[in-house]
């Protein structure tokens, strides 16, 4: 059910649970300050407790409010890079976050999304919002895809296909060693960070360094068996998920991605090709992943090998 703004902000007032579009993927947004509407998104989700979400605020400074240490570079990249796909885990107030939404962790995670319909709910108050898809699902990136999975009866502000399409880059503050590391890859590619921090930030892999409980899960996985690729052999037969501009067995059936030097394209179609095969009852399907490892293109293929991860 298609709801308006207005209607959105009503409904977080009362305690609902609503899903709001963002320019990465559609969230499902509970008002900061209803623990209960919280607990209703990790029960309509089906997701684990210990995964935390993330605070979505209208503004950058609103964030200072909710912390126990602001590193020196915040300012730095909430200004190159807010509203937008980049997401903080930071230290909090334990009062200010409930513990439900932070996993019991005392640290949470805040964005500011860019998406003109979302900040107007926003300025009404803060919400927490995990990706708007059951879990270890596909992405939601567009209205129809909520529905889907939540029912058409759901309400949803429909903000049109989301601009991204993949998730945001998570960024955590190391408070021993005082640096960033990625704790989730996503829309803004590691080498973005370069010039505003004067390093890239590594890639987080556990062991001393905080990690995103969400990635230790299987993730983004369409019903149907993906098998990743490097390259393609005549015997290869079926669905193939990969580029226009290259060429697959013959008599194959392309979902096509689009052009293999054209990673924002492939990131705004991937939620939506991964859903096609289960529309269609696809069972398996082949996966390109003959990518560079740089750029977008190293979200694309992390994204592409935990849905086709092994289960
Ligand atoms: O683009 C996005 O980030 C979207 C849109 C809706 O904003 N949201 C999103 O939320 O992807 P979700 O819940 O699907 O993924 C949030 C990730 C999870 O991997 C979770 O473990 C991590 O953020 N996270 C949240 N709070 C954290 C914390 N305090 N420490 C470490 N990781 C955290
Ligand atoms: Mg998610």
């Amino acid at each position: 059910m298609r709801i308006t703004v207005e209607n959105a902000i009503e409904r977080l007032q009362a305690g609902q649970v609503v899903a709001l579009p963002t320019e990465t993927v559609y969230g499902l947004a509970a008002a900061l300050k209803c623990p209960q509407a919280i607990a209703e998104i990790f029960a309509l989700k089906g997701r684990p407790a210990n995964n935390p979400l993330i605070v979505h605020v209208s503004a950058a400074e609103e964030i200072p409010a909710y912390v126990t240490e602001l590193p020196a570079d915040f300012p730095k990249l909430a200004k190159a890079f807010w509203p937008g796909p980049m997401t903080l885990v930071l230290p909090v107030r334990l009062d200010t976050v409930p513990e439900n939404a932070r996993a019991g962790l005392a640290t949470a995670a805040f964005r500011v999304p860019d998406h003109a319909q979302t900040r107007a709910v926003l300025k009404d108050g803060p919400v927490l919002m995990p990706s708007a898809n059951l879990s270890g699902r596909p992405s939601a990136t567009s209205a129809d895809h909520v529905e889907v999975d939540f029912g058409e009866h759901f309400p949803v502000l429909d903000g049109g296909k989301c601009g991204k399409g993949l998730e945001s880059t998570i960024l955590l503050w190391n408070q021993q060693e005082k640096v960033w590391t990625i704790g989730r890859l996503g829309s803004l590619p590691p080498e973005v960070f370069l010039k505003v921090l004067g390093y890239r930030p590594e890639i987080s892999k556990g062991g001393r360094q905080p990690v995103c409980p969400g990635q230790l899960y299987r993730h983004y996985a369409p019903k149907a068996h993906l098998t990743l690729v490097q390259s393609f052999s005549e015997e290869m037969k079926g669905v193939i998920l990969g580029f226009e501009d290259r060429k697959y067995p013959h008599g194959c059936s392309l979902f096509s991605l689009g052009s293999s030097n054209d990673p924002e394209v492939a990131a705004q179609r991937l939620y939506a090709l991964l859903r096609k095969l289960d529309q269609e009852g696809i069972a398996k399907a082949w996966v390109d992943i003959n990518l560079p490892e740089d750029g977008l293109w190293l979200t694309l293929k992390e994204r592409l090998i935990k849905a086709g991860a092994v289960r």
